[in-house]
C-alpha cells in the first residue's frame, strides 16, 4: 500500500460520471478527506441520476459543480479556476462515454470542459460493462488518452451490476486512494528536474530509391521507454525517433526522422543537453547516391548498390567539447562475448556508459518486450536480471538521476 501521509493538504477535483459505480465515489470522497485531502466535485447530469448532489455536497462540504451554464457557478467559480485550484483531477467513475468525449476533445458539459481546459494531471477509474470496456473504440480511446499522459487505475475483473463477469468493475475506493498517493509520491520524486536529455530510438530507414529502403527490426520500445522514464523523473526530454509503430511517449518532445543523417541533425539541434542516451539502431551504412528516380529492371540484372558509412551519432555526441552532454550513454547489441565487445565499444565510441545486451536469436530481445542488460561504466559493470523494457528504462533513469545527484554533492 502506498504511503498516504503524502496526501495531507492535497486538492483533488473529482469528476463523477454516470455509472452505477458512482456510489463508490461517495466512499472515495470520505477516504480522501480522512487523509486530509480537499475534495471538490463535478457531477455530470448522468452522474446525478446515480448519486444525489446533496450526498456529494455533504461529503465534500463544498458546492457540487454541475452546470457549465449556471451563471452562479460560472461567476463564483469558472471552470478554469476549478482546475487551477486542484493538484489532480480524478474521474471516477470514468464511463465509456466520458472517455470517448475526453479522447475526442469535446467540451459539451462542465465535466468534459474542465477535462479539456485543464493543464493538471488526470487519473481515470474506468467503470463499465465488460463488452463496452473491451470494445475496440473504448480501447482505442483509452490508449490515446494514456499516450497523452492520462493515468489509469483499474478496471478490475469481477461480477458487475449487469450480472456479467470480466474487466469493467471500477477499482475499489482504497485502490483509487492508493493510486492517488502513488501519483503524488512520484510527482515529488523528480531528481532530474532542470536537466535536459536527448534520447534516440527506433531504426533508421536508408533510401535505396524513392520507394525502397534499408531498415532493421528495432521496435523502438527500449528507447521510447527510456525517454518516458527520464521525463517521469523530471528531465526535459527530446526523443529523436526513427519510424516505429509506437505512440509518442507522454511528456517528451518528439522529433520524427527517417535517416541516420536526419537523426544526427535532430540530436545536434537539441543540444545543449546534460544527458544523451543513444538507444536507436542506426543503420551503419546508407546507399551511396540514392536518387529520386526509381530503380528499374532494365534487363541488366540486379543493380549494384554502393554503400557508404553513416555518421556515428553516439560517437559524435561523445566527442569532447563544450557541447558534449555531461553523461552520454550508448547501447551495444551483441551476439556473443557481450561484455568484451561492449567494453571495447565504450572506449571506441568515447561514451560514459554502455548498456549491453545479447540479441542472439532466441533471446527475444530485438522487438520483444523483455531485456537482459549489463551496465558498463568506467568503474565497473553491473548485470541486471531480465526485466520488462519499461523496468530496464526505469532503472536506467534512476541510475542517471543518482549519477547527477552524486556529482552535484561532490561539487
Ligand atoms: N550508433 C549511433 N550511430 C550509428 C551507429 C550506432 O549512434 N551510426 C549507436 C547506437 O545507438 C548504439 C551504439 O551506437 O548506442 C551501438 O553501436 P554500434 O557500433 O552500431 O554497435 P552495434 O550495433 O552493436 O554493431 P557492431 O557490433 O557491428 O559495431
Amino acid at each position: 500500500m502506498a504511503d498516504h501521509a503524502i496526501l495531507a493538504g492535497k486538492r483533488v477535483l473529482l469528476v463523477i460520471a454516470g455509472g452505477i459505480a458512482a456510489y463508490k465515489s461517495l466512499e472515495l470522497i470520505r477516504r480522501l478527506r480522512e487523509r486530509g485531502v480537499t475534495v471538490r466535485a463535478v457531477l455530470t447530469e448522468a452522474g446525478a441520476r446515480f448519486v444525489t448532489p446533496l450526498s456529494v455536497q455533504a461529503l465534500t462540504e463544498d458546492t457540487v459543480y454541475r452546470d457549465l451554464w449556471s451563471l452562479t457557478d460560472e461567476s463564483e467559480m469558472g471552470h478554469i479556476r476549478l482546475s487551477r485550484e486542484a493538484d489532480l483531477l480524478v474521474v471516477a467513475p470514468a464511463t465509456a462515454n466520458l472517455l470517448a468525449r475526453m479522447a475526442a476533445g469535446m467540451a459539451d458539459d462542465l465535466a468534459a470542459t474542465v477535462l479539456l481546459a485543464t493543464d493538471k494531471p488526470v487519473l481515470v477509474a474506468p467503470a463499465m460493462n465488460v463488452r463496452m470496456w473491451q470494445h475496440a473504440a473504448t480501447q482505442a480511446n483509452m490508449t490515446l488518452l494514456e499516450s497523452r499522459g492520462v493515468l489509469r487505475v483499474g478496471p478490475n475483473d469481477g461480477v458487475m451490476a449487469c450480472n456479467e463477469f470480466g474487466p469493467g468493475r471500477m477499482a475499489e475506493p482504497m485502490e483509487i486512494v492508493d493510486a492517488i498517493a502513488g501519483f503524488f509520491a512520484e510527482a515529488a520524486h523528480r531528481p532530474l528536474a532542470g536537466r535536459r536529455a536527448i534520447v534516440t530510438s527506433g531504426p533508421t530507414h536508408e533510401p535505396i530509391d524513392p520507394v525502397r529502403y534499408i531498415a532493421n527490426r528495432s521496435s523502438g520500445r527500449q528507447g521510447h521507454a527510456i525517454a518516458a522514464a527520464l521525463a517521469k523523473l523530471g528531465a526535459a526530454v527530446t526523443l529523436v525517433s526513427g519510424p516505429t509503430r509506437l505512440p509518442d511517449p507522454a511528456g517528451c518532445r518528439v522529433t520524427h526522422i527517417e535517416t541516420a543523417r536526419e537523426m544526427l541533425a535532430a540530436c545536434e539541434a537539441a543540444l545543449p543537453a546534460d544527458i544523451a542516451v543513444c538507444a536507436a539502431a542506426v543503420a551503419d551504412w546508407r546507399v551511396d547516391g540514392a536518387g529520386d528516380r526509381k530503380l528499374k529492371k532494365d534487363g541488366g540484372g540486379p543493380p549494384a548498390l554502393a554503400l557508404t558509412e553513416n555518421p556515428d551519432i553516439l560517437a559524435t555526441l561523445s566527442r569532447p567539447g563544450e557541447r558534449r552532454p555531461a553523461l552520454v550513454v550508448g547501447f551495444a547489441a551483441e551476439t556473443g562475448d557481450v561484455l568484451a565487445y561492449a567494453t571495447a565499444k565504450r572506449a571506441r565510441k568515447g561514451c560514459d556508459w554502455i548498456v549491453a545486451n545479447d540479441v542472439s536469436p532466441g533471446t527475444g530481445t530485438f522487438g520483444g518486450s523483455d531485456n537482459t542488460v549489463h551496465l558498463i561504466r568506467a568503474d565497473g559493470m553491473e548485470s541486471w536480471p531480465t526485466m520488462a523494457k519499461d523496468a530496464v528504462a526505469a532503472r536506467l533513469a534512476e541510475a542517471v538521476a543518482e549519477h547527477f545527484t552524486k556529482d552535484f554533492k561532490a561539487k
